[in-house]
């Protein structure tokens, strides 16, 4: 007999059991399924809602269940719907009618969002172990090329020169929101939910805090009709993995940029490149493309669980169940999207040659020049109209400012003297002294500053 047709005369059409049928996915929620269930039991028996022996009984039965399906022995039947229903048939199989004890004081609502919750814990501290090994990696690459410079860009033109270590810095940064955004995907999705049956609350004695205990959680829900339909988790946790896939894929972005002949700043390691199938000088930095393609299908996953939840009534309503797939893809994109990635920028090798010749072109100085002005009287706004003009001048003639001779300097501005022939990138760098800048001390305190993060979250 079915456990959830009882009041059905007919066998459910087998479309619509296809239809509704969650198995194929929500089978990854097993463990916490047993789980649960298992404190459930203990809980019941503590109460003496069923006896010590009955909840000895279904532990037993669950625990072998776990078994089963680790061990892929298990047969999933789609007419039970889903996980739950699976489940706790098996056990009435395996250890009878005390089998069908465990479901008192509790629901399918409160179970699945239980389940889920548990799920997005784990998911949750397994992306902050990763986005760690991540910001290790940026900051071992910073570290092992910490006096290269680069041109540092706005609107992609070069514009001021900056240590590449402080460019790799500014993604630690952005690694660091990201922590902070899963720390509170914990922090909130920290809350019990058993006891909230279907909707209005059990008709039990239950002990919610010490299921709490029992399965980790620091609080218990206040409402029931909330509980049993509150998905902010699973949003949350979508909702920080789009951005932190924003960030890698800002970061991919520039190692494209970074990896093709005309920047040439970098090489990719070749067991993260691959070859073109019919050019063969290509190596093409596809795992980066992917982190880049693969952000939309984040973004997407979120819009979609978004929009599934934006008129549902309370409280639990079947939609819910599209909450699943889309939040177990999450987790595995961000997951292994982090994996590479962070193996990708540990084999980064760095061109200094094409670094150096890159801050040859483009006038990279120019700002350098007006704040000499500026240091000699001249106020800011004429000072950049003049360098402009240098700029120009220097453009028409195809010289570097270097090259210029000091009377063609003071055609521009009397202001010039010989000193301005000391400008140069080292003093660029060094005069950019404020904190979040990039003059090598800062950098190096900036550095120091992240390991000691880092050194944190170990200890
Ligand atoms: N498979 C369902 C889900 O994922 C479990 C809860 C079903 N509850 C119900 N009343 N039909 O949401």
């Amino acid at each position: 007999m079915s456990l959830i047709r009882g009041r059905f005369r007919k066998a459910a059409d087998k479309l619509v059991a296809e239809y509704t049928v969650s198995t194929h996915f929500d089978w990854r929620l097993y463990r916490q399924d047993i789980a649960g269930s298992i404190a459930h039991a203990k809980m019941l028996a503590r109460q003496q809602i069923i006896s010590e022996r009955e909840a000895e009984a279904i532990t037993e039965g669950l625990e072998s269940i776990r078994e089963e399906i680790a061990q892929d022995r298990f047969q999933f039947k789609t007419e039970l719907e889903d996980i739950h229903m699976n489940i706790e048939a098996r056990l009435i199989e395996k250890v009878g009618e005390v089998g069908g004890k465990l479901h008192t004081a509790r629901s399918r609502n409160d179970q699945v969002t239980l389940d889920l919750r548990l799920f997005a814990k784990e998911a949750a501290s397994d992306t902050l172990d990763s986005l760690r090994g991540l910001q290790r990696a940026i900051v071992g690459l910073a570290e092992a090329n910490k006096s290269v410079v680069m041109p540092g860009y706005t609107h992609l033109q070069p514009a001021q020169p900056v240590l590449l270590a402080h460019h790799l810095l500014a993604y630690f940064e952005m690694l660091q929101r990201d922590v902070d955004r899963f720390c509170d995907c914990l922090r909130r999705v920290d809350v019990m939910p058993l006891g909230s049956g279907a909707v209005a609350g059990v008709a039990y004695d239950v002990d919610r805090d010490f299921l709490a205990c029992e399965l980790g959680f620091s609080r218990i829900s206040q409402n029931s009709m909330d509980a049993v339909s509150d998905r902010d988790f699973v949003l949350d946790y979508e909702a920080a993995a789009s951005l932190c896939m924003m960030h890698r894929s800002r970061l991919a972005e520039e190692i494209i940029l970074w990896s093709s002949q005309e920047f040439g700043f970098i090489e990719l390691d070749e067991a993260y490149a691959t070859g073109s199938s019919i050019m063969p000088q290509k190596k093409n930095p596809d795992i980066a493309e992917l982190v880049r393609g693969k952000t939309g299908r984040v973004y997407g996953r979120l819009t979609a669980m978004l929009v599934t939840m934006k008129a549902l009534p309370l409280s639990y309503n079947r939609d819910l169940q599209e909450d699943k797939e889309g939040f177990f893809d999450t987790v595995d994109t961000l997951l292994s999207t982090l994996e590479v990635f962070t193996g990708m920028v540990s084999t980064i090798r760095v061109r200094t040659e094409d670094t150096e010749r890159a801050l040859k072109r483009g006038y990279i100085l120019a700002t350098d020049l007006a704040d000499y002005l500026v240091k000699k009287g001249e106020a800011f706004r004429s000072a950049h109209g003049i360098v402009a003009g240098l700029v120009g001048y220097a453009g028409e003639k195809g010289r570097s400012f270097a090259e210029l001779d000091l009377n063609e300097y003071k055609k521009f501005s009397p202001l010039f003297e010989e000193d301005v022939y000391s400008i140069s990138v080292a003093s660029s760098l060094a005069a950019r002294n404020v904190v979040g800048g990039t003059a090598p001390g800062q950098v190096e305190r900036a550095l120091a500053t992240a390991k000691k993060l880092m050194g944190e979250a170990e200890g």
